[in-house]
């Protein structure tokens, strides 16, 4: 079980001051190492990470995620162990996460992961004795590309970042609000920073309840349907745009789907607005966008890799100018009653995987007594019939 060390399964496990600080480190990574001519990229290495192993655990596809995770800690001088699929790993096999990481953590000294189920970095992070980052967990979060879509937002409005307790972005979330894991844990960190989120998701793909209700309940954010501003001459400062999850969405979904191109950005309301995407792209997003100014998706990309490097050298404590000690969010009041999760894509209730967890909740509310599980974070109701709140 965990030792004392940091680890980033969601959001949350990051204060305002560490994000602070991994900004910082990455605004000196590029700083020293971006030639002049490209900025945004990171070239040359550093020793900063010599004598350390990342291994990168990935049981779904990834080209920019493990790669720029990759790149980030060879360019920091260490090196990497690759799974790049779950055929090349021991899942293949049916070996549990708590297995997996139990043994790699004997061969890394940290672990990023990615898995289709839910809450499977949190299993691993409670099973491994080195930091473990969330690479992405289904469509619960991926807490990593949170801080490089964040980062993006940071250099594009440095005022913005600044004074960011007089001053509101606005910000429109468009696209599959439903499954999007890139979604789930930006919504937080927007509402945490005070941005206005305005929402335009296709029909049927808007954000899960549970997702709305801790926006409310943790942040008082309530995200505007629609993409028309009223009473304000100033337009969205940035439109986030999401390809449809069709790997994790249901028969019939992602009908209507909206599309971002020159024509969409048209609208006066976007004449400023800078246009963001996690990438990769499907036909959400007009190739006719790439030579606009406003599109800033391929500059975002590249920012992955300087704030890998700080998150890792963050982690790892390798940087002496970086405190380590940032609190730990308080964890609400936890039950562990005779109850499952009713999600069926929960970590924890694949089979295998259940056999080394407990099914765990916060309760989030009275009357009805609301249970969000820890791991996938789907909340339902105790009552008699205990229902799933979708
Ligand atoms: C995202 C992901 O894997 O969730 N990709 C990425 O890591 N940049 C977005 C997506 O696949 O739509």
């Amino acid at each position: 079980m965990s030792t004392a060390h940091r680890d980033v399964v969601t959001i949350d496990d990051l204060s305002d001051q560490d994000i602070e600080n991994i900004f910082q480190l990455a605004d000196g990574y590029l700083e020293t190492m971006a030639p002049k001519d490209t900025p945004d990229r990171i070239r040359g290495k550093l020793d900063v990470a010599s004598g350390r192993i990342m291994a990168t655990l990935f049981a779904e596809p990834s080209t920019r995620t493990r790669f720029s995770f990759e790149s980030a800690m060879l360019r920091l001088g260490g090196q990497v162990l690759a799974a790049s699929d779950a055929a090349s790993t021991s899942f293949s096999k049916g070996e549990t996460i708590a297995d997996a990481v139990r043994v790699v953590e004997n061969y890394a000294d940290l672990i990023v992961i990615r898995s289709p189920l839910e809450g499977a970095a949190r299993v691993a992070a409670d099973f491994a004795s080195v930091p473990v980052i969330n690479g992405g967990d289904g469509s619960h979060q991926h807490p990593t590309q949170t801080l490089y879509d964040l980062y993006t937002l940071r250099r594009e409005y440095p005022d913005w970042w600044r004074n960011r307790a007089r001053k509101n972005l606005k910000v429109l979330l468009l696209g599959d609000l439903k499954n999007g894991r890139t979604i789930h844990s930006l919504v937080y960190v927007l509402a945490r920073f005070g941005v206005h989120i305005h929402v335009q998701s296709a029909p049927g793909l808007g954000l899960p309840p549970h997702v709305q209700r801790r926006l409310y309940s943790d942040f008082g954010c309530q995200p505007i349907p629609g993409s028309v501003l009223k009473g304000t001459r100033k337009g969205f400062d940035a439109i986030y745009v999401t390809r449809f999850q069709a790997e994790r969405s249901g028969s019939g979904e992602g009908a209507a789907y909206p599309v971002v191109d020159l024509e969409f950005l048209k609208a006066p309301q976007y004449r400023h607005a800078r246009v963001l995407h996690p990438l990769p792209r499907v036909e959400e997003l007009g190739y006719d966008l790439d030579q606009d100014p406003r599109a800033v998706y391929f500059k975002q990309a590249a920012f992955g890799v300087p704030v890998r490097m700080a998150l890792i050298t963050y982690l790892l404590s390798l940087d002496q100018r970086v405190k380590t000690a940032a609190a730990a969010r308080p964890i609400a009041s936890r039950i562990a009653p005779d109850r499952k999760c009713l999600n069926a894509r929960c970590v924890s209730n694949n089979p295998a995987e259940s056999r080394h967890l407990a099914h765990r909740f916060h309760v989030v509310a009275h009357k009805p007594q609301t249970l969000r599980c820890i791991y996938c974070e789907n909340e339902f109701t105790v009552e008699a019939k205990a229902k799933v709140l979708r």
